[in-house]
């Protein structure tokens, strides 16, 4: 028998999935990998079986279940709260879904375009002003969804250093307890600018949801500041490593990128295949309540489930020459945005986000390049989001 592969593991080029997943690939849509603990686990690799389980209700995704799986000891930690949207199942889970619905529709990021458009201008004029060599992590990458997901929530952008590094150490603190402990003072803050907003109204999602949520009884104070949580920490984080990874990918990709600054309609399909090519979110995890019957394998209740985005985005049975960027595919059916009730709930926002990101950058910063050897550039860990520590570019 051969030995089962570890998961999660460290990329070794930003931008492809890790080499030692290759053997996944090869045997069959599901497969199984192992967590740090020694439990063995499913990984589903097949785009259409995937596509399948993620809509089976017999796969839960709630983490205070004692067998739901949990990649790095640390993540223990999550078991201790009920995470709204992401870590409940349906029927709560679709209440919760509903009432956000509408601030996150095509409709109303169409309506935000202007705002997230003259956001990456400021940013880029200041870039430009400062000149080269930047720091497009902390100049562009971060900021641009994070100035986005306050301006939607009404959470004040002031606060940013406050909230960033509190979600960083929350998502890769070393330990349980650091996790822990940066998601109390998340809370915290959280409740606190709750707290003033029912004194004193101001204009966002959160205002909305405590006018016509709080104070009609349908949410709870402490499932308010939890979804807030949610909805801050996933608003910024998941975006900005998009930004970063992508720009470093098209510079990886000059023949791609030339294709893209000559004709910049290509743009949403760019971003497509980019979402498709990256999968910065490799890894969703779901327990099974039943069995499951699927791809000739029985799936038993109470196993572990695993699904490798970066592995699924570049099934060959979906994808012709998956390993290639081509950005004049149609990437669609992708699942970097997962598939399913858990879809991603920001999707249509991180798409105006990223098409008016990388078209501006591009636009205003032609010869743009790395300002250092393209291996020297530090990316994040395997267990984490995929992104890029940092980005210095020059032009
Ligand atoms: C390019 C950027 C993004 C990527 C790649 C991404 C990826 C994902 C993925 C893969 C899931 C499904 C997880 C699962 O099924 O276990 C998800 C769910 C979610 N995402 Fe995103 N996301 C992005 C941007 C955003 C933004 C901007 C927001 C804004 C608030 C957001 C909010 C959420 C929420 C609330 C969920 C949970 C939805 C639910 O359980 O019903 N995401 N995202």
């Amino acid at each position: 028998m051969t030995e089962t592969i570890s998961f999660p593991q460290d990329r070794t080029c930003p931008y492809h999935p890790p080499t030692n997943y290759r053997p996944l690939r090869e045997s069959g849509p599901l497969s199984h990998v192992a967590l740090y603990d020694g439990r063995r686990i499913w990984a589903v690799t097949g785009h259409t079986e995937a596509r399948a389980l993620l809509v089976d209700g017999r796969l839960s995704a709630d983490r205070q279940n004692p067998a739901f799986p949990i990649t790095l000891e640390r993540f223990e930690a999550v078991r201790r709260v009920r995470t709204p949207l992401i870590g409940v199942d349906d029927p709560e889970h679709n209440t919760q879904r509903r009432m956000l619905i509408p601030s996150f529709s095509v409709k109303r990021t169409i309506a935000l375009r202007p705002q997230i458009q003259r956001i990456v201008d400021e940013l880029l004029d200041r870039m430009l002003a400062q000149g080269p060599p930047a720091e497009l992590v902390s100049a562009f990458a971060l900021p641009v969804p994070s100035m986005v997901i306050c301006l939607l929530l009404g959470v004040p952008y002031a606060d940013h250093e406050f909230f960033e590094e509190r979600s960083h150490r929350l998502l890769r603190g070393r330990s349980a307890e650091e996790s822990e402990e940066a998601r109390l003072e998340l809370e915290g803050y959280l409740a606190g600018l709750i707290a003033t907003k029912e004194r004193t109204p101001g204009d966002g999602l959160l205002d909305e949801l405590i006018t016509e949520r709080l104070r009609t009884g349908s949410l709870r104070h402490e499932e308010l500041v939890r979804l807030a949580m949610v909805l801050l920490v996933a608003g910024h984080e998941t975006t900005a490593n998009m930004i970063s990874l992508g720009t470093f990918t098209l510079l990886e990709h000059p023949d791609q990128l030339a294709q893209l600054k000559a004709d910049d309609h290509l743009i949403p399909t760019a971003v497509e295949e980019l979402l498709r090519f990256l999968s910065i979110a490799d890894g969703m995890l779901r327990v099974a309540t039943d069995d499951i019957e699927i791809a000739g394998r029985t799936i038993r209740a109470g196993d572990g489930v695993m699904f490798s985005t970066s592995m699924i985005n570049r099934d060959e049975a979906a994808y012709p020459a998956p390993d290639e960027l081509d950005l004049d595919r149609s990437a669609r059916h992708h699942v970097a945005f997962g598939f399913g009730v858990h879809q991603c709930l920001g999707q249509n926002l991180a798409r105006a986000e990223m098409e008016i990101a990388l078209r501006s950058l591009f636009r205003r910063i032609p010869d743009l390049r790395l300002a250092v050897p393209a291996a020297e550039i530090p990316f994040k860990p395997g267990h984490t989001l995929q992104g890029m520590i940092e980005l210095p570019l020059a032009w």
